[in-house]
């Protein structure tokens, strides 16, 4: 459904630029539920910005379903906001209109693309626990029901990806598990494909396969159920061994991001040494050669002697 290639996004302000993204590479297929997990300014937002349509990349490939989100014409990115991807923003209001009710929230998106529905409407909103709220305005409802029609909207048109930043971000624990459970549902039960960021690790815990970005890079990938590797980063992102199996991503070329923590540790700078033992690769701070056992940087040869 998504492939993502060497994927750039630079964001120019005046005399800045912010690499965002640096050659960023992922794989989701359709039908997936997974998470994307990293500290801030990793750049999360930005891929799921991308994705979304609701920005450009400045390089690399990207494409989603059919559509090519590097050559797509204005014209189709409108398009395929309406009908193929379905968008959570990280901040609630981005999604929401306060003066209109639940339901003509929901409605809304789909007079727009001319599909309205008005039955359909409201059974998203009862699928989201919403039924006894939809003539209320949305300033009259919580934080965690006002999420909930957030979610409803992303979905008024049927998309085929929802993709939702940070969706549990500013709600309880019980609103999380409901949205969580939402979420499960509408990917098994309508076959939705779904992209989350989040910080939530129970959250995390609970999808396919969570995939981690550092510094604008797809790093590790965690696949779900399979015992084994303990690791810095899964401690880290308190993700248990039970839950998920962590693999190194490596791009075409064989790139690799090797974890800032593993570097520190092996007091690695710069270069490292790389030993294949025929089953494994290891990676090695390089020898410090003591001075007395090389050749000293000024000694003269004599006679062919060494002074
Ligand atoms: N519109 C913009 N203009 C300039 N720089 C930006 C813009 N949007 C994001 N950035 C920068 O790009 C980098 C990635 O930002 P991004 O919003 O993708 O991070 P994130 O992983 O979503 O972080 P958070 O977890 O805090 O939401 C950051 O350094 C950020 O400052
Ligand atoms: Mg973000």
């Amino acid at each position: 459904m998504i492939t993502c290639e060497g994927l750039v996004k630079i964001y120019k302000t005046d005399e800045i630029e912010v690499v965002a993204l640096q050659g960023l590479n992922i794989q989701i297929d359709a039908g997936e539920f997974m998470a994307i997990i990293g500290n801030s300014g990793s750049g999360k937002s930005t891929l799921l910005n991308i994705l979304g349509g609701l920005d450009r990349p400045s390089a690399g490939q990207v494409k989603v379903g059919d559509w090519d989100l590097l050559k797509i014409t204005d014209k189709q990115l409108v398009d395929y906001k309406r009908h193929t991807v379905g968008f959570i923003w990280q901040n609630n209001a981005r999604n929401l209109v306060s003066y209109l009710t639940a339901l003509e929230n929901v409605e809304m998106p789909m007079m727009l693309s001319g599909n309205y529905d008005p039955a359909y409407a409201k059974q998203l909103l009862e699928w989201v626990g919403l039924s006894n709220r939809m003539n209320n305005k949305l300033q009259e409802l919580s934080g965690g029901e006002q999420q909930r029609v957030a979610i409803a909207i992303s979905l008024a048109n049927r998309p085929r990806l929802l993709l939702a930043d940070e969706p549990t971000g500013s709600v309880d624990t019980k609103t999380a598990d409901m949205i969580l459970s939402i979420f499960q549902r509408l990917n098994k039960e309508l076959g939705v494909t779904i992209v989350i960021v989040t910080h939530d690790l129970s959250m995390a815990g609970k999808v396919g396969r969570v995939v981690a970005i550092r510094d604008g890079m797809t790093s590790s990938e965690f696949i779900a159920r399979n015992p084994s590797i303990t690791s810095i980063d899964r401690m880290a992102m308190g993700l248990t061994s039970e839950d998920h199996e962590e693999y190194v991503v490596l791009d075409r070329a064989g790139r690799l991001q090797v974890p800032k923590a593993y570097l520190t540790a092996l007091q690695i700078d710069g270069k490292a040494t790389m030993e294949f033992d025929g089953e494994k690769i290891m990676i090695k701070a390089p020898k410090v050669i003591p001075a007395h056992e090389g050749v000293e940087p000024n000694s003269q040869t004599v006679g062919g002697k060494l002074k």
